[in-house]
């Protein structure tokens, strides 16, 4: 049985005692954290440092963003060696804002994926159609290729160590949420996807995260789903009380008490 994660990415949002005061809320409500949900924080790559700081925290830290080079003469770049020394566990890869904005290829996802797992930080490896490839009834082919490019050429071992998060880019900030079919059924075919090419313990074993527009609201219903290990929560993540919503709402059926 896979148990559950909570990740919030945070992205560009936040000055350090805005951080500081959700990561603090956070620590006063981890007693009503269920025990079997794994939490992560994705937060400015600038306030990582702070972060960890915090004593005993209930949650892992994780980038956002890494280069796909350890060292050198990258200006503005962050390493994940230079992560990996801080002791973060976890590096968001791929998600939708990089490779629109910042015009990440498949092939640079690639190799910042190499780049983590050599540095023993897990990927979250992200990917999702736009709504044009879902209106074209395209997205299944999408998703097999991101998988394909960034993922396939890893051994079974190294593979297991990545999360994939499931993002469909309509999704993502806009409120539209894709209901817990839609998710279950693309979750489902990753799965498929990770068993024909890793075999069945590797699929098993991989987590698979949804992530667009979860709320409070929505979250208990979508992680229901038997291959939805979970959530990548973005503007949720960044009011507390929310997000301990979902984090709770993530419990398995045995531990919620009412
Ligand atoms: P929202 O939850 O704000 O839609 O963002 C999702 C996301 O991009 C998480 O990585």
């Amino acid at each position: 049985m896979r148990t559950k994660i909570v990740a919030g990415n945070w992205k560009m949002n936040k000055n350090l005692d805005e951080a500081m005061e959700l990561a603090v809320e956070l620590q006063e409500h981890q007693s009503d954290f269920p025990s079997d949900v794994q939490v992560i924080i994705a937060p400015p790559a600038i306030y990582l440092a702070n972060l960890e700081m915090i004593d005993e925290p209930c949650y892992q830290l994780s980038a956002q963003n890494c280069s796909h080079h350890d060292y050198g003469a990258f200006t503005g770049e962050i390493s994940p060696a230079q992560l990996r020394h801080m002791g973060i566990k976890y590096c968001i890869l791929g998600h939708s804002e990089r490779r629109q904005y910042f015009h990440e290829t498949d092939e640079l996802i690639a190799s910042k994926v190499d780049a983590c797992l050599r540095n023993e930080i897990s990927p979250i490896f992200c990917c999702g159609e736009m709504l044009e490839e879902r209106k074209a009834n395209t997205h299944f082919v999408t998703v097999l290729h991101q998988l394909e490019k960034a993922l396939f050429h890893l051994d079974k071992k190294d593979m297991s160590k990545v999360i994939v998060a499931y993002e469909p880019v309509w999704a993502i900030g806009t409120g539209v949420t894709a209901s817990s079919n839609e998710a279950q059924e693309m979750h489902a075919f990753i799965r498929e996807t990770l068993r024909n090419h890793f075999g069945v313990e590797v699929a098993e074993q991989v987590k698979i995260l949804y992530g667009g527009s979860v709320n409070a609201g929505n979250s208990a219903e979508l992680f229901s789903n038997p291959d939805v290990d979970g959530g990548l929560v973005g503007g949720a993540s960044l009011k507390a009380r929310d997000f301990i919503s979902i984090i709770k709402s993530a419990a398995m059926p045995s531990q919620i008490e009412d």
